[in-house]
């Protein structure tokens, strides 16, 4: 949809979805490219669509609004992690307990939605998030009859339609600093460590980090995997190359052996393939990375991306577009419409990509992949 230009401009912005890093430098370049090149006016939203919703009682009686004018500190949080408009992933007030679908949510949430928006004289939204974000935000925005527009964020890396989103350049680095660390016990204590990142249902980090961190093994929800051959295959480099310590490196959707469900008594997967392993007489540990690969400060990838796309997003809005992300294709910034990205499907590793060809020729171990 080409929505009107617009004249006078006030826009909103905000972070939906999970935190990671880099989301601090796309709000500092929206709100300093708006304000210095266009001479807009930009407010920052708390807590996603909790803060332009208004509702606020719940958590906090600050207002969920800033106006963020000229000299607002933007600097500053560049160098911190996380989000400093707030990140909320569930609604906060009970109007929405009893909501299932994302569908359901923004019906529930428009009319209250539409008379804020309009209260505030907001003409324009840019928010970053990911697939479940932009869906919900375009529907409302449709509905009110505002343009948006989105720029992808997500260590998963898993968004529809652009190549790389915001946060997953920095989540490999940390993936890659903690395993650095990690090798050090493994080595010093003659044992293999299986250490699980996250990814959602996507395999983008654990073969990033795993590759970079020259794990044995790197196991994703793509490629169906046997436990007897990770066990042959830690055997043959013992008899090799005369090693006892490995890194195996597991995505958290990965699932058990042969594209099966996790058993239920297993709160993670790496606790499962450790256990899997040791009746192989593996002298093995679990280690689950956690929120440290999402939390920390942006590296420098992140935030040039977060710079470009912020760019990016305001000059779309400028244009009188609308149901559009700044997203990356070719290496290069890109508009792309958002049926692309709100998709059913997640965008998962390509088997075919030269990150998959590299893993596999260097033998490590990627579970059963199809010739
Ligand atoms: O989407 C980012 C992500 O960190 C996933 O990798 C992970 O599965 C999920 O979020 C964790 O979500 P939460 O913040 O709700 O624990």
């Amino acid at each position: 949809m080409k929505s009107k230009n617009l004249q006078k401009k006030r826009i909103a912005i905000f972070t939906g979805g999970g935190d990671c890093p880099g989301l601090n430098m796309v709000i500092k370049t929206v709100s300093q490219y708006a304000m210095f090149h266009y001479g807009w006016e930009v407010i920052g939203v708390k807590n996603a669509l909790n803060g332009i919703l208004g509702d606020t009682t719940i958590i906090t009686k600050n207002s969920e609004l800033i106006e963020l004018k000229p000299d607002f500190p933007f600097d500053s949080f560049v160098r911190q992690g996380g989000t400093f408009l707030g990140a909320y992933r569930k609604m906060r007030t009970k109007a929405y307990e009893n909501v299932k679908t994302d569908e359901e949510l923004v019906a529930v949430m428009l009319p209250k939605f539409k008379k804020n928006i309009k209260e505030l004289n907001i003409d324009g939204i840019i928010a970053t998030g990911g697939d479940g974000t932009m869906f919900m935000v375009n529907y409302l925005c449709e509905k009110a009859k505002i343009p948006f527009v989105g720029i992808p964020k997500t260590i998963d890396n898993d968004t529809p339609g652009t190549e790389i989103s915001i946060g997953f350049s920095s989540a490999v680095d940390a993936c890659i600093s903690a395993m650095d660390n990690i090798y050090w016990t493994a080595k010093s204590h003659h044992r293999a460590i299986c250490v699980e990142v996250m990814g959602r249902n996507t395999g983008h980090l654990a073969m990033h980090s795993g590759l970079a961190s020259c794990a044995d093994v790197i196991l994703v929800p793509e490629i169906p995997y046997k436990i007897a051959n990770i066990a042959k295959h830690l055997k043959n480099i013992m008899k090799e190359e005369e090693r006892d310590y490995f890194i195996i490196v597991v995505a958290e959707g990965a699932g058990a052996e042969n594209g099966k469900n996790l058993p239920k008594n297993y709160n993670s997967v790496a606790e499962y393939i450790a256990n899997e392993l040791k009746k192989y007489s593996i002298e093995i540990r679990a280690d689950v990375l956690g929120y440290l690969q999402r939390g920390g400060q942006a590296n420098g990838y992140d935030r040039m991306l977060a710079a470009e796309l912020g760019t990016m997003a305001v000059d779309l809005m400028a244009n009188g577009e609308s149901a559009v992300i700044a997203g990356m294709k070719d290496g290069k910034p890109t508009k792309i419409p958002l049926k692309n990205v709100c998709k059913k499907e997640t965008r998962g590793l390509d088997l075919k990509s030269p990150i998959v060809k590299t893993a596999k020729s260097l033998g490590i171990y990627i579970g059963e992949l199809k010739k």
